[in-house]
């Protein structure tokens, strides 16, 4: 089992550029499903992350009959068809947002076979809102021990559809299953995550009709035919802020590139006033910290545009360190805090409560023998070690591998020590 071992305590400095977005991803891969490849067309994917998670993805299109090859750091995929248009127990286990594939499987097939992505280190995932809003669309489903049967008996049509909450997967299984269906979905308090916007700017450019408007509603005209295109990802906005963070904590002044600046608004307040000074210059965002980071009084997690939930993770690992008490308020997932465990072991005065963690700053951690419990949690670890003297080891790197590609070479371009074990 890999670990990373990390030496903190000196300051980061210099460059990173940021890479492809890993949620967007993962999206536009189920929705390559939906091109027309008969013309032997491929889609090409440029700045799409070489991640476990997307390899799972890849592996997931394979078994579905669709070809996906790297070349040249870009990924061809060129869809085909399934002989069961089903995704295996094992597949769908892999990663828990292969749940985006039912809706282009339906767009597709007509019809999916799949088990329960279940619960996951963040807590329970439901997918009510995911099948309420399909069975609008004229989908039938059949709950058969722990798999699904979803099928439509007549036609995959439009509908009104009300989100009760603003799902990212519910809204992106809409727009997949609407993309190729007759007529036109209304889809209300859909996700407004930039994700959501490239999907629908793959789908488009596709040919499809995505039209998504500033308060959520989402409109789209089902199309006969999608044909493949050339797309490149958006920068991982969580990544971005994760670099940033690595350079809070140490003291340093770094500058990541190729980023979206407007996509991390949210997170650039409360580091300003965490003491951080920040300049933005179009693709790059540079950050100077202070010698010590003061503590914010409230971070609460909301849904695109408010504070991303998963940069709470990172931003509680700057606030264990920092002069003061923060509050953190989760209002995305009901398990967002297994990482104040870890971080309690390197020293951290964390207590959670619920939805709530209050974060009393200590001046200095200490080094431990730490395991990753999520993806943004381990990134919290990271950072934490960065901050401190000695050596710690991080175990279960491999949550980290699924949203960060090649991060302690990343880490090593700007002055930190982190080698892989
Ligand atoms: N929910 C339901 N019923 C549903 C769908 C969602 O109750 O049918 C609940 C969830 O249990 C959760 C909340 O609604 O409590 C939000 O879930 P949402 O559907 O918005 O999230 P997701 O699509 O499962 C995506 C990202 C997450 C990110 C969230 C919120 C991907 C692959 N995953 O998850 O990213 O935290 O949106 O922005 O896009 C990560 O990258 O580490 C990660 C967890």
């Amino acid at each position: 089992m890999e670990r990373y071992q990390v030496k903190g305590a000196h300051p980061l400095n210099g460059k990173l550029q940021v890479h492809g977005a890993k949620n967007a991803a993962l999206p536009i891969l189920a929705a390559s499903l939906l091109c027309d490849s008969r013309s032997g067309q491929c889609c090409c994917l440029h700045n799409c992350p070489q991640l476990s998670d997307v390899e799972a993805a890849c592996n997931i299109l394979r078994h579905l009959g669709c070809k996906a090859v790297w070349q040249d750091g870009a990924l061809l995929i060129r869809s085909g068809d399934s002989s069961d248009c089903r995704i295996p127990d094992h597949l769908m286990r892999e990663m828990r947002s292969s749940i985006v594939f039912l809706g282009a499987m339906l767009a597709r097939y007509r019809q999916a076979h799949l088990t329960f992505p279940g619960g996951c280190e963040l807590g329970p995932r439901p997918i009510d809102m995911h099948l309420a809003a399909l069975e609008k669309m004229g989908v039938e489903f059949t709950q058969n021990g722990d798999g699904l049967d979803c099928c439509v008996p007549n036609e995959l049509h439009g509908a009104s559809i009300d989100l009760p909450f603003p799902s990212v997967g519910a809204t992106e299984n809409v727009i997949l299953a609407a993309s190729l269906a007759k007529g036109e979905t209304i889809l209300r308090n859909g996700a407004r995550e930039p994700e959501i916007s490239d999907l629908a700017g793959f789908l488009n450019a596709c040919g499809g009709c995505v039209h998504l408007e500033k308060d959520g509603t989402v409109h789209i005209s089902g199309v006969e035919r999608l044909s493949p295109c050339e797309y490149s990802v958006i920068p991982d906005r969580i990544v971005g802020i994760t670099y940033l963070c690595c350079g809070a904590i140490t003291g340093g002044n770094i500058t990541i590139t190729s980023a979206r600046p407007d996509h991390m608004r949210a997170v650039f307040p409360i580091l300003e006033e965490m003491g951080c000074s920040l300049k933005i210059d179009g693709d790059q965002v540079s950050l100077l910290a202070p010698q010590r980071l003061k503590a914010v009084k409230n971070v609460t997690t909301m849904p695109y545009p408010g504070f991303p939930t998963d940069a709470l993770a990172p931003v509680m690992a700057l606030t264990a360190v920092a002069q003061g008490t923060t509050i953190f308020t989760e209002n995305i997932f009901q398990n967002r805090y297994k990482q104040a465990w870890e971080l309690c072991r390197m020293g951290a005065d964390i207590r959670t409560e619920g939805r709530i963690a209050v974060v009393r700053g200590v001046k200095m951690l200490h080094p431990a023998f730490v395991n990753c419990t999520d993806l943004r949690g381990g990134a919290a670890l990271v950072i934490a070690a960065l901050a401190t003297e000695g050596t710690t080891t991080i175990g279960e790197i491999r949550h980290i591998q699924r949203g960060y590609e090649n991060l302690p070479e990343q880490l090593r371009q700007v002055g930190a020590c982190i080698t892989i074990l």
